[in-house]
């Protein structure tokens, strides 16, 4: 399966990922890894929308200065029908690339997909729709949730209205500290009428790695508990922990097999895949992100692989600061 993939293969392409996913071989990959853009406009690569409301990205003249209020300071109620419209046209985002992503995998292959709490259902419903079976929702269990749930005591204070602030002490808005992400986890299906023993003779996918997922000397459950590593680099904003990620791979796949992440970010899902010995096929849109996840596998796996990508990347598209920006890059 590598050679059909040859071009591909353990490589972070730089690029939109829906150009390249129809460019894959059919029935060639075994697992599908990602931490996709939640749709919660974290950051400009997050906005899958067409709201342009300037206020979604803390650009309106009312946000200027105020931090805790910059980014998703918007009420789940919404200022306008656009900000209605984003989760469905978030779940049509996922809906494009889902579909082009089913022919690539194989029969009976896991997808690991991370949402967001409030988007998770949009992604569920696409995938779904594109082909693909939901086996079970995930949580990976956060080391620390970061949490912001304002007094109601507090705003009724700022109105003068002492008695109501009285009567509300104790209240807050919003929601409760979020512990835990949702990984929606699907299944290709295979053949109807066969089982999932033949279609692991088949196709080597469709079985989990327990033994070698252990915790403790337990079985794991589907809650995952894995921080931060000590002295592992930050580099994204949304960075997932390498222990999590290669437990996932560990989960579903066997050495040499492939593993397909189509939003690279700072590379987590590749270098979780050259340690353990498996392949990836990565792509990442954003110039800084790739450039930084190039740097990041050469570090921590000691690959050369920003050297080599960058030849593949000037043979594919002939000037790509021309088509991405100026290749800078994105460590923070
Ligand atoms: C949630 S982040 C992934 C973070 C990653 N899990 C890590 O540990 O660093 C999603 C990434 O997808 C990238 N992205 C968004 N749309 C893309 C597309 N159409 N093709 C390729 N990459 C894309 C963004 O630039 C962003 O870096």
């Amino acid at each position: 399966m590598i050679n059909m993939n040859k071009e591909y293969v353990d490589k972070i392409t730089l690029g939109d990922s829906r150009d390249h996913i129809p460019l894959l071989a059919d029935n060639s990959i075994e697992l599908f890894l990602s931490d996709i853009p939640y749709g919660i406009s974290l950051d400009d690569w997050d906005v899958l929308h067409n709201n342009t409301n300037s206020a979604l990205l803390g650009q309106s003249p009312a946000q200027v200065g105020k931090s805790a209020f910059k980014r998703r300071g918007k009420p789940i109620n919404g200022w306008s029908q656009a900000d209605r419209n984003i989760g469905l046209e978030y779940q049509q985002w996922c809906d494009d690339w889902a579909k082009k992503v089913l022919p690539k995998m194989k029969n009976g292959a896991s997808l690991f997909v991370f949402g967001a709490r409030r988007t998770i259902h949009r992604v569920v419903n696409a995938f779904e729709d594109s082909g693909f079976l939901l086996k079970d929702i995930l949580a990976w269990k956060k080391g620390v949730a970061h949490h912001r749930a304002q007094r109601v005591s507090i705003v009724f204070d700022r109105r003068g209205l002492e008695a109501e602030a009285e009567t509300w002490n104790g209240w807050r808005l919003g929601n409760l500290a979020p512990a835990y992400e949702p990984i929606a986890w699907f299944m290709k299906p295979y053949k109807i009428g066969g089982t999932i023993a033949d279609n692991i003779l088949e196709h080597g996918v469709g079985a989990m790695n327990v033994q070698d997922c252990q915790s403790n000397g337990a079985s794991p459950t589907n809650i995952l508990e894995f921080g931060f590593g000590k002295g592992e680099r930050r580099i994204h904003e949304a960075q997932k922990p390498l222990r999590l990620i290669e437990f996932l791979i560990k989960l579903t796949t066997k050495e040499d097999q492939v593993v397909l992440d189509p939003f690279m970010g700072s590379g987590t899902t590749a270098v979780a895949a050259t340690r353990l010995n498996r392949h990836f096929i990565g792509f990442e849109i954003a110039p800084g992100f790739h450039q930084a996840a190039l740097q990041r596998l050469d570090i921590e796996c000691g690959t050369s692989y920003t050297e080599v990508c960058q030849l593949f990347q000037t043979k594919l598209f002939e000037k790509p600061e021309e088509k991405y920006g100026e290749l800078t890059n994105g460590c923070t």
